[in-house]
């Protein structure tokens, strides 16, 4: 039935939620005209009503209670901003039950739980859009589910976490510590509520998960997706990357070899010149090879309440178009289960290490011993510090292609050695 108005309600009146609800009131009169009728703002579900908004809005539109957003049957297209599993899964879950569409920003939802929503999205007949979850202001939903479908995609790779792409970028070019320049990020509304999930790599591994799934039609979980954060790279690192020629950089790959997929998110040398490699600040950028297409790069502000607003209001309009022409929805992807998801021990990069030694004759000799034993070939080796008073130096080693479980095996057996004070970091070197 064609609609005189569409109804919205919003969970959560943060960095996004801010800006949507700003946006959504700003641009009134110019989204009727898109959509052809109305997009009202009827509802906003906070916890501190009483909290300093980035937006005013009339008290009244305030709630605490989500049932008043569920059960009001003004509202067509709950919009989902307040992060988290819970209660976040449970309200979509229901929305979509009782034929509201949803949009939503919420990557750990959509990673953990897409298939649940989207069956239920499919028996009620309506939608679940989540451009946001994925790369703040860039379109890769879309073009994921829509403009490369003609293609196999073969892999693809990413920065995808706008929080520790800015944070490595102040390191590597200012010095600055993780800390300070987390604390910047999190002023600039880039970080997620517990900013852990974006220094352990736990926010690029759900949207790791989520590209994966779309990419590879097929169900991948975060639990499935390898991690590593950015908590144990230091100022030596990235001071060796850049005499080395390398960037550091959070990167999320992932990549289908014989029908096997491998997803993995961790820091990685970059050679300088590479297009990833160039990506500063908060920006992101996912490179997505087709067979058809070849690389396809998609590059903008990964983080931030404008951005991200941007994706989360055209998914808004997107669903008000078809609600107010009366157009009977489905979801416009699918998920084939049973795709094979590979782990780490197989795949096969370069490595930087990074060792603290001992200072005496013989020593390169026991660590090119260990490496040889786990088929460790070495490209290279610095010395890079020496320190007279602990009589240790620390040197640098590059590898030629490599499995991770013989480097792991290698990491463990000089470990073992007298002579290795410290294995101070290993990394592994993409591009
Ligand atoms: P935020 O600033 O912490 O805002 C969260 C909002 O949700 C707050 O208004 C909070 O209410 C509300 N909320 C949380 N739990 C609630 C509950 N149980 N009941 C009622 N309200 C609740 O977070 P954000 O940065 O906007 O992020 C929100 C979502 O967007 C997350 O899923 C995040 O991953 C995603 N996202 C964020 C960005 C970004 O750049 N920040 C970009 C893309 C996607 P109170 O204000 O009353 O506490
Ligand atoms: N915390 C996330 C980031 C927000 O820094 O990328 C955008 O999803």
């Amino acid at each position: 039935v064609a609609r005189d108005s569409i109804g919205v309600g919003l969970l959560g009146l943060g960095v996004v939620g801010s800006g949507v609800a700003r946006i959504l009131l700003e641009r009134a009169s110019t989204y009727r005209e898109r959509v052809g009728v109305p997009l009202i703002l009827r509802r906003v579900l906070v916890r501190e009503p009483e909290k300093t908004r980035a937006v005013e809005l009339p008290a009244d539109l305030v709630v605490t209670d989500p049932r008043l957003i569920l059960e009001d049957d003004s509202i067509d297209i709950v919009v989902e901003a307040m992060g988290g599993l819970k209660p976040a899964y449970e309200l979509l879950a229901e929305a979509l039950t009782r034929r509201k569409f949803v949009v939503t920003a919420n990557k750990e939802v959509m990673a953990t739980h897409s298939s649940e929503l989207l069956g239920i999205a499919q028996r009620s007949g309506v939608d679940i859009l989540f451009e946001a979850s994925v790369g703040g202001g860039i379109p890769l939903i879309a073009p994921l589910k829509r403009d490369l479908l003609a293609n196999e995609i073969t892999g693809l790779s990413a920065i995808i976490n706008g929080t520790t792409n800015y944070i490595l970028t102040r390191m590597a070019a200012e010095g600055i510590t993780l800390e300070d320049a987390l604390s910047q990020a999190q002023a600039l509304g880039y970080a997620e509520p517990d900013p852990a999930y974006d220094i352990e790599g736990t926010d690029a591994a759900f949207k790791l998960a989520i590209m994966a799934g779309l990419a590879f039609r097929t169900e991948v979980v975060p639990s499935q997706v390898y991690r590593e954060g950015i908590g144990r790279l230091t100022p030596r690192d990235f001071r060796y990357a850049a005499e080395l020629g390398y960037s550091i950089k959070l990167l999320a790959i992932c990549r289908r070899d014989d029908g096997v997929i491998r997803a993995r998110v961790h820091p990685a040398f970059l050679p300088a010149d590479e297009l990833l490699a160039k990506v500063d600040g908060v920006y992101n950028a996912v490179q997505i090879d087709g067979d058809l297409t070849g690389k396809v790069l998609f590059q903008g502000q990964g983080a931030g309440s404008l951005p991200t607003t941007s994706a989360v209001v055209a998914d808004i309009i997107d669903c008000a178009h078809d609600i107010a022409l009366g157009i009977a929805q489905q979801p416009q992807w699918r998920i084939n289960p049973n795709a094979e998801v590979g782990g780490m021990d197989d795949l096969e990069t370069r490595y930087y290490i990074r060792l603290t030694v001992a200072d005496r004759p013989g020593v390169f000799a026991e660590i090119a011993t260990q490496l040889g034993k786990n088929m460790i070939s070495i490209a290279s080796v610095i010395q890079k510090e020496a320190d007279e008073t602990a009589q240790s130096a620390e040197i640098v080693i590059m590898t030629h292609r490599s499995r991770e479980s013989a480097l792991r095996a290698a990491i463990e057996d000089l470990s073992a050695l007298d002579c290795v004070f410290e294995v101070g970091n290993y990394i592994r070197v993409e591009g």
